[in-house]
This record gives C-alpha cells, sequence and structure tokens, in this order.
C-alpha cells in the first residue's frame, strides 16, 4: 500500500509510540482488504463508549492512550455512552457504573474528542457533505452517511475509527470505493408505510434476508421523512449488516444505478404483519422507550405535542442527543413531556445503558434495531408498536 511521508513516518514512530500502533493497525486493515492507499478522513464518529459494553479492559485501555498525551486530528464525536451525563441520578443510574462511564468520556475528552455521545452525529454539529470520506463505527450512523447524505464510510470497529481519528486517515477500500456502492438487490415494497415502526418493520425484515448486500429500494412513499430513513437503516443494519442503500426518488445515489439486471424481493403488508407478530411479545409493558436512533427534534416534539396536558401512567424515556435535548429544553418540550411523567434522556439509549440492571424486564419501542437488540443485550421482552400507539396505550 502506497503511504506518503506523513503516514511513513508515523508508521516509523516519528509521531511517536501510540500513533505508530495506530498507524500500523490501519496499514493492517488496508492490507487485509487490499487497500492501495490512505485517504484523509473529514470526521469521525466512535463505538464503545459505554462501560456496560468496553468494560473494565476497554476503559484502562482508553485511559492509558488518554496519558500519552495524543489528540485526535479530525472532528470526532462519540456513539451514546451508557448514562445520561447530566441527569443520571435522577434517572436512577446506578453510581458505580456512573463513576466508570465518566472515567471513559474524560479519557475521550483529554484526547480532544467532542464529547457529544449520539448515534445521529449528522443531527449534532459533525454532519458530511455529499462524497466526503469518513471513518464512523455507529452502524445506523453508517446507513444515513452512506445512504441518506451520500459521504463515504466503511462500518468501523471502535478500534480503528479511533485509530482514524489519531492519525487523519482511513484505508482506500469497501465503500469508499464508487465500484463498491452500487446495488446487488431490488427491494419492491408493497406495503403500506407510514410511522417510523413501520419502516423499522420493514428494515427488519430486509436486513434479514438481505446480509450484506445493498439493496435498492423502489415502492417507497413520497412522504418518507429523514426520520424514517434513519429507521430503516438502523433496522437493516441491525439484522443484516447493510452498511448503504439507495432508494429511488429519495436517495442522493439512486439516479446512477438501475435495477434491471438485480435479483428482486417484494416485500408485502402480510410480511411486515408476520415480522410484528414474530418480535411482538404480549407481555405488560414497564418502560416505553423512542429514540432509536436518537430522536431528532421533529420526533421530540411530535411526542411532546401528544403528551400535552396528558399524564403517562407508564413512564417514557426519549433517548436523544445532548444537543436536541438542549433545544427541547429551550423550546419548551421537555417542560411538557416531564410535566406528563416523561423524561428526555440525553446521551444514552435503551440498548447502551444497564436498564436490567434498573429492574425493567419488558420494553415497548418503535424501532426495528431495538426490538433486535434489546432480548440479547438487556435480557428484555419487546413490545413493537407505533408512536401514537404506544403513547395512548400509556395515558389511556
Ligand atoms: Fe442509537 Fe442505541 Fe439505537 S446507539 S441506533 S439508540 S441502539
Amino acid at each position: 500500500m502506497y503511504l506518503d511521508r506523513t503516514q511513513d513516518q508515523m508508521l516509523c514512530g516519528e509521531h511517536g509510540e501510540t500513533i505508530q500502533k495506530m498507524m500500523r493497525l490501519l496499514v493492517r486493515l488496508g492490507e487485509i482488504y487490499s487497500a492501495d492507499k490512505m485517504i484523509p478522513v473529514g470526521s469521525v464518529q466512535v463505538a464503545g463508549v459505554s462501560y456496560k459494553s468496553i468494560k473494565e479492559p476497554g476503559t484502562q485501555f482508553l485511559e492509558d492512550m488518554a496519558k500519552t498525551n495524543v489528540k485526535v486530528k479530525v472532528l470526532t464525536t462519540l456513539n451514546p455512552a451508557g448514562m445520561d451525563l447530566q441527569d443520571w441520578e435522577k434517572l436512577g443510574f446506578p453510581k458505580d457504573f456512573a463513576k466508570n462511564q465518566q472515567r471513559i468520556i474524560k479519557a475521550f475528552e483529554q484526547m480532544g474528542v467532542i464529547t457529544s455521545t449520539t448515534c445521529t452525529p449528522y443531527l449534532a454539529g459533525n454532519l458530511p457533505r455529499y462524497n466526503e470520506h469518513l471513518a464512523w463505527s455507529e452502524s445506523s450512523a453508517v446507513s444515513f452517511a452512506n445512504s441518506v447524505i451520500g459521504a463515504r464510510t466503511n462500518r468501523e470497529g471502535g478500534p480503528s475509527a479511533l485509530a482514524s481519528a489519531l492519525c487523519g486517515f482511513t484505508p482506500n477500500y469497501g465503500l469508499h470505493l464508487t465500484e463498491n456502492r452500487a446495488p446487488s438487490i431490488h427491494i419492491n415494497v408493497e406495503a403500506e408505510l407510514s410511522y417510523s415502526a413501520d419502516y423499522g418493520l420493514l428494515g427488519y425484515n430486509v436486513g434479514k434476508a438481505v446480509k450484506n448486500k445493498i439493496p435498492y429500494f423502489t415502492g417507497l412513499p413520497k412522504t418518507t421523512t429523514t426520520d424514517n430513513l434513519k429507521a430503516l437503516g438502523a433496522a437493516m443494519a441491525a439484522t443484516g449488516a447493510v452498511a448503504l442503500y439507495h432508494a429511488e426518488d429519495i436517495t442522493p445515489e439512486a439516479t446512477q444505478y438501475s435495477t434491471k439486471t438485480l435479483e428482486s424481493l417484494t416485500i408485502t403488508q402480510q410480511d411486515l404483519k408476520e415480522t410484528h407478530h414474530s418480535i411482538n411479545s404480549d407481555n405488560k409493558t414497564e418502560l416505553i422507550v423512542l429514540g432509536c436512533p436518537h430522536a431528532s427534534l421533529a420526533e421530540i416534539r411530535q411526542v411532546a405535542l401528544k403528551l400535552k396536558d396528558k399524564k403517562l401512567h407508564t413512564p417514557i424515556w426519549i433517548c436523544t442527543s445532548r444537543t436536541m435535548k438542549d433545544a427541547a429544553d429551550h423550546i419548551g418540550y421537555t417542560q411538557i413531556i416531564e410535566n406528563a411523567g416523561g423524561h428526555i434522556v440525553a446521551d444514552t439509549c435503551m440498548v447502551v445503558s444497564p436498564i436490567e440492571q434498573m429492574g425493567y424486564q419488558t420494553t415497548a419501542v418503535n424501532s426495528g434495531k431495538a426490538a433486535q437488540y434489546l432480548p440479547g443485550h438487556c435480557k428484555q421482552h419487546v413490545v413493537y408498536a407505533d408512536i401514537d400507539t404506544l403513547i395512548d396505550n400509556a395515558t389511556s
């Protein structure tokens, strides 16, 4: 693989031992995937932030790295942490967990990372442009960046993303190359899609069927929003390994391709009904968690309008970034939601927080990704419904 002078110096240890190790990791990755060179990245998003995920060894690794005084070279933000970094105590997060989570955030801070902990960095100050090269690791954000924005990123692991942040480069392979971005399967949607929960079911279904192929969707409604697309991409990345999809008349690269020679799969209303049936349990909901991926301001607004002057008998968390939470505070949505008995929970989500330790066993969601991960990662039974049904059931 070709390395320029700076990259070569990094590899030879002239920029310090930590940078050398990180560069070695990137070069090894590039060799495995036959990359021809390193390319600069516009931004990085690092996963593996919750203490629940990386535990003590991961925390110590980050602390040791921070002690060497290395700093990130490009805009770098983080995936959700394991708790609301401000309101953790009020929300009942365990004290020892909080202490360890704070060590992780401090280590990242010392390395110059912007400790905005969200899976929707594009809504919180880390918005790439079309064709920009990135090294992002959160699968739903990778899907959104590649598909909806038309930026270019592979699905990085936490360590390779951190290496890119510290070196400023990523190996040129996979979805960075135009020839690897063409669709490989046509998905013909013949189901009605209204809520993000419907797009989540569609994504859940398609991800399982296509694994790591690149779907080209036809039949998505003209009313499809960016929130719907983030729900779709997140679910496909969770049940499959879809890191890029195209949607006719909706996503930016779709016009470059056609479905003529592709294998085709039709998804009907009945398919979505069966998927819904397979993930939904009859258990009594103990906690409703919305915001997977992290809620946009439009989604928070929708909940606030629905909860105005109502009282919840089942608690609701709306997970979002600190940026969206601050905006919701400012506009007054947070107050409305809290008056009803709900919470806007920033910096974390239902999957990476220790909700099982907090005593919950059945969680209601409107997200295909959350429905996929909650049983395995958090020992939860899942109730699946759209946002209106969930709130109606929790207030009637
Ligand atoms: Fe984000 Fe957590 Fe869902 S990281 S995509 S809210 S599982």
